[in-house]
């Protein structure tokens, strides 16, 4: 078995202060052989947030992934944002916006959908498609494949906007390159398995989670998902931080199964 915690919208800089040390208690509990972060590190792309992102992360003392999002993009320096959108980013996190790791029979593709024309909304690049199809494509037998973005590539219902560009359209060569899974965030809204259901199964598996840490006032749900792939299962644990407890905690696990091309939903499993 294969554990991924995926963590994503830290938002360093309007951060829950108080989130952190049960934040990396948690993590550090759940034992993964790897950490997926899809975005968001800061709140405003700046080094002293970069800074203490990438301390936390380093700090949990597991191989980890970054990514940018739109917020590690400067949004009010718009010679910045235009012309050097991801100098910061490249300086206070990694140089590299596409990162790849191997863990056990996972293969992660990180992809940047930080679009510095539009800020917000994000954008699947031709070329990162062409790239991503490429890589998964020539993954080994038994690979297991994982794209790893800022923005959804689908929208839950309810967030009908439109949010990223290039997206939609590419699903289904994703699905026929051989992409199992998709990790993402940016909505700071939990979606696990979008669109699949009972009798409803899909070839991708979306999991949006929500934000580990952001202090903006209507935030809700703060927490991280366990991901654990053992061949063609997955079962994936939300962990939501509980204020009266203070402390994040696992809720019911839903568990997946793929066969014949699809990813299927199975019983719940339970969980704490
Ligand atoms: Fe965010
Ligand atoms: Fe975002």
């Amino acid at each position: 078995m294969t554990r991924l915690v995926h963590l994503t919208d830290l938002h360093f800089g309007l951060e829950r202060d108080d989130l952190i040390a049960p934040l990396r208690r948690a993590i550090t509990t759940c034992l993964p052989d790897f950490v997926v972060v899809s975005g968001d590190l800061t709140h405003r792309a700046r080094h002293g947030q970069f800074q203490r992102a990438m301390a936390f992360l380093h700090g949990l003392g597991l191989p980890f992934l970054v990514i940018p999002g739109n917020h590690d993009v400067p949004l009010f320096n718009v010679a910045a944002r235009i012309f050097a959108p991801f100098r910061s980013y490249r300086a206070g996190a990694s140089p590299d916006l596409a990162p790849v790791a191997e863990v056990g029979p996972l293969r992660l593709y990180g992809t940047n959908t930080a679009d510095p024309w539009r800020w917000r909304r994000g954008r699947l690049r031709r070329a990162e498609i062409d790239r991503i199809l490429r890589t998964a494509r020539a993954a080994p037998p038994g690979a297991i494949n994982i794209l790893v973005c800022h923005h959804p590539l689908e929208e839950p219902p309810g967030f009908d906007r439109g949010e990223t560009r290039g997206a939609r359209g590419a699903l289904p060569a994703l699905a026929e390159a051989g992409i199992r899974i998709v990790l993402s965030g940016h909505l700071h809204h939990w979606s696990i398995g979008l669109g699949i259901g009972p009798d409803r199964p899909r070839p991708l598996f979306q999991l949006q989670a929500g934000t580990a840490l952001c202090a903006r006032e209507d935030e809700r749900d703060h927490g991280f998902a366990v991901l654990d792939v053992e061949g063609p299962l997955l079962t994936v644990t939300p962990w939501i931080h509980d204020g009266v407890a203070g402390a994040f905690t696992e809720r019911p696990q839903q568990a997946f199964s793929f066969h014949d091309g699809l990813w299927h939903s199975s019983a719940r499993t339970g969980g704490g």
